[in-house]
C-alpha cells in the first residue's frame, strides 16, 4: 500500500525557480531489476534489517518545479555490508535476509514520496575502485524518465568515486539531512 505522507513532512521546503534544472542522469548498474515489493515504502522489514535506519523523502518536479503525481520510482541500493539482492552481485560481502533492497514506489498527488531504509555500505567494483554509499532511483512519468543516484552529503568517498566526481552539477545528486526531524532523515528532490 502506498503511504501518503502526513503532518510530519508538510513543511518540506518548496523548490525555487533557480533549483529547477534537471537532475543529473546517472548508470543504472548492474544491479537493477523490476521490484517485486510494490508500493511498500520500506525496505526493512519492520526495522529488522542490519544497519543504521534512516528515511528519505523528497519531491518529484518538472523543469519548472511543478509536483509530477503519480510518477512511479524504482528504487534499490546495497544493504548496510555493501551486498546487492541481485544475482549479478557475486561478491562475498554478508547478505541480510530482512533488507528487501528494492521498491516501487508512487508520487502522491504533491509530488511527494518516502520511504524507510538503512544506509548503504560501500562496495568494491575493483581493486581500485570502490562506490561510494549511493541509492539509485528510475524515475518514470507520463513523459519522461530519468535514472541517477541519491549520495549522502559529506561523505569523504563521494570526491574519491569518478562516477560521482566527474558528474556536472553533482551537488544536485548529495541529499542533506533535514534536522527537523529526531530520526535521521534525508531529502532529496528530483527534477526529471
Ligand atoms: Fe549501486
Amino acid at each position: 500500500m502506498l503511504l501518503l505522507l502526513s503532518t510530519p513532512f508538510a513543511n518540506q521546503t518548496k523548490a525555487t525557480s533557480s533549483d529547477c534544472k534537471k537532475t543529473p542522469p546517472q548508470s543504472k548498474g548492474p544491479f537493477y531489476k523490476v521490484p517485486s515489493k510494490i508500493f511498500n515504502n520500506d525496505m526493512t522489514n519492520n526495522g529488522k534489517a542490519i544497519g543504521k535506519k534512516i528515511k528519505v523523502y523528497g519531491k518529484i518536479l518538472d523543469n519548472k518545479c511543478k509536483p509530477i503525481t503519480n510518477a512511479s520510482l524504482d528504487i534499490w541500493q546495497a544493504n548496510s555490508f555493501g551486498k546487492y539482492n541481485h544475482k549479478a552481485d557475486l561478491s562475498r560481502s554478508r547478505k541480510d535476509n530482512d533488507f528487501f533492497g528494492y521498491m516501487r514506489l508512487l508520487s502522491n498527488e504533491k509530488g511527494e514520496y518516502n520511504f524507510n531504509t538503512i544506509l548503504p555500505g560501500s562496495y568494491k567494483v575493483s581493486k581500485d575502485f570502490t562506490r561510494t554509499p549511493h541509492i539509485h532511483f528510475k524515475v518514470t512519468s507520463k513523459q519522461k524518465q530519468l535514472t541517477t543516484q541519491m549520495y549522502f552529503k559529506g561523505n569523504k568517498m563521494n570526491k574519491k568515486d569518478f562516477l560521482f566526481r566527474n558528474t556536472y552539477n553533482n551537488n544536485a545528486l548529495e541529499a542533506s539531512i533535514d534536522e527537523s526531524f529526531r530520526n535521521l532523515t534525508y531529502k532529496f528532490d528530483i527534477i526529471i
